[in-house]
C-alpha cells in the first residue's frame, strides 16, 4: 500500500502522481483530500484528491513543488512508498444541479475543480470552466476540462496562450456579455478566490471555494487551519474545505496563510530530503 505507481511532471515543478490505496480510491468523493508524510518525520501535506480507479485501487494527486516537503515528495519516484497516507478527509462538495455552473480554476489550484467538475457534470450542469495561469507552460488540466465543459476559456497573465489577464477577466466579460450562470466554483490563490467573490456577489450568484489554510492534523483537533466563515469560526479539515465565497473572511485567510512565511522560505533553501533512509 501507499506504492508510488506513476509519476509524470505536467508542467515545469507540478506533478501528477498516482499512489496505490485501494480503500481511499473506493471511498473518496469529490471535494475530498489527504494529507501525505513524504518520509518519516516529514511535514504533513494536505493534497486534494483529483482522482482515483476504484477498479486499479489508485488515487491521484496533483501538487507543485514549491515548498520544502512538495520538493521532498517530488523527489519520490515510482516504487518508492509513502510512510504516512490519511484520507479522505473533508467533506466531500455538495453537488446539485444548478443549471450552468461555471468552474475556476488558478495556476495548480485548477487540480482540485477537476473532481468537482466531473460531479457537477454528472449530476446534469451544463460547464463553463475558466482556468489561469502566469504564462502558457503553467496551464495544466486543459484537455481534462475541456472534456467536462462546453465552453473552457484560457487565460494567462501575460498573454502567452488564451486571453491576456487574469481569469477574473475572463469572468467578468462573460458576465457583462449577460452568459447565465447559476453557480460558480473557485479554486485557487487567495487574492483570485477573494476576487471572484467579489463579482459574483454583485450579480448575485451562489459561489464556493475550496481554501487552502496551513493543516496540521486534518481532524479538527489541532486548530491549525481554522477560517472565519459568516464571522464563525470553522476548521476546513472538517467543515469544509469548501465554504460560501461570499461568508469568507479571505483577509484573515491570507494573513493566516503568512504566519510562516519566512520559515517557509528558509526551509525552501534546505536540500529535500536525502533519499537513504527512505521507507523503500
Ligand atoms: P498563481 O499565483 O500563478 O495564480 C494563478 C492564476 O490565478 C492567475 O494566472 C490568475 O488568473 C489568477 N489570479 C491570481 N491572483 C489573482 C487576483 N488577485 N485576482 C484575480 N485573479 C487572480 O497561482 P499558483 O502559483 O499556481 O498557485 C496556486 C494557488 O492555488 C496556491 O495559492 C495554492 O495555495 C492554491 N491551491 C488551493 C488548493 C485548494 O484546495 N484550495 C489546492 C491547490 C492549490
Ligand atoms: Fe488541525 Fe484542521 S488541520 S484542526
Amino acid at each position: 500500500m501507499n506504492e508510488i505507481v506513476a509519476k509524470e511532471e505536467i508542467a515545469p515543478n507540478t506533478y501528477r502522481m498516482e499512489i496505490r490505496h485501494p480503500r481511499i480510491a473506493k471511498k473518496r468523493k469529490a471535494g475530498q483530500f489527504v494529507i501525505l508524510r513524504p518520509h518519516e518525520g516529514g511535514e504533513r501535506i494536505p493534497l486534494t484528491l483529483v482522482g482515483s480507479d476504484p477498479e486499479d485501487g489508485t488515487i491521484t494527486l496533483i501538487f507543485q513543488a514549491v515548498g520544502h516537503s512538495t520538493r521532498e515528495l517530488a523527489a519520490l519516484e515510482v516504487g518508492d512508498v509513502v510512510p504516512d497516507l490519511a484520507g479522505p478527509l473533508g467533506r466531500p462538495t455538495h453537488i446539485e444541479n444548478y443549471g450552468t455552473a461555471c468552474v475556476i480554476g488558478g495556476g495548480y489550484g485548477t487540480a482540485p475543480v477537476l473532481p468537482i467538475a466531473q460531479a457537477l457534470k454528472d449530476a446534469g450542469n451544463d460547464l463553463i470552466g475558466i482556468i489561469g495561469a502566469r504564462t502558457k507552460d503553467l496551464v495544466i488540466l486543459e484537455k481534462e476540462l475541456g472534456a467536462l465543459c462546453s465552453r473552457l476559456e484560457v487565460a494567462t497573465d501575460d498573454g502567452s496562450y488564451g486571453h491576456h489577464g487574469l481569469v477574473t477577466d475572463v469572468l467578468r466579460k462573460l458576465l457583462d456579455e449577460g452568459v447565465k450562470i447559476d453557480f460558480v466554483l473557485a479554486v485557487g490563490p487567495t487574492p483570485m478566490m477573494k476576487a471572484v467573490a467579489d463579482l459574483t456577489r454583485q450579480y448575485g450568484i451562489p459561489t464556493m471555494v475550496s481554501l487552502n489554510p496551513i493543516m496540521v492534523d486534518g481532524t479538527g483537533m489541532c486548530g491549525g487551519c481554522r477560517v472565519e466563515v459568516g464571522g464563525e469560526t470553522k476548521f476546513a479539515c472538517v467543515d469544509g474545505p469548501e465554504f460560501d465565497a461570499h461568508q469568507v473572511n479571505f483577509d484573515l485567510l491570507a494573513k493566516r496563510q503568512a504566519t510562516y512565511k519566512a520559515e517557509e522560505q528558509q526551509a525552501a533553501q534546505v536540500e529535500p530530503h536525502c533519499k537513504i533512509g527512505l521507507d523503500r
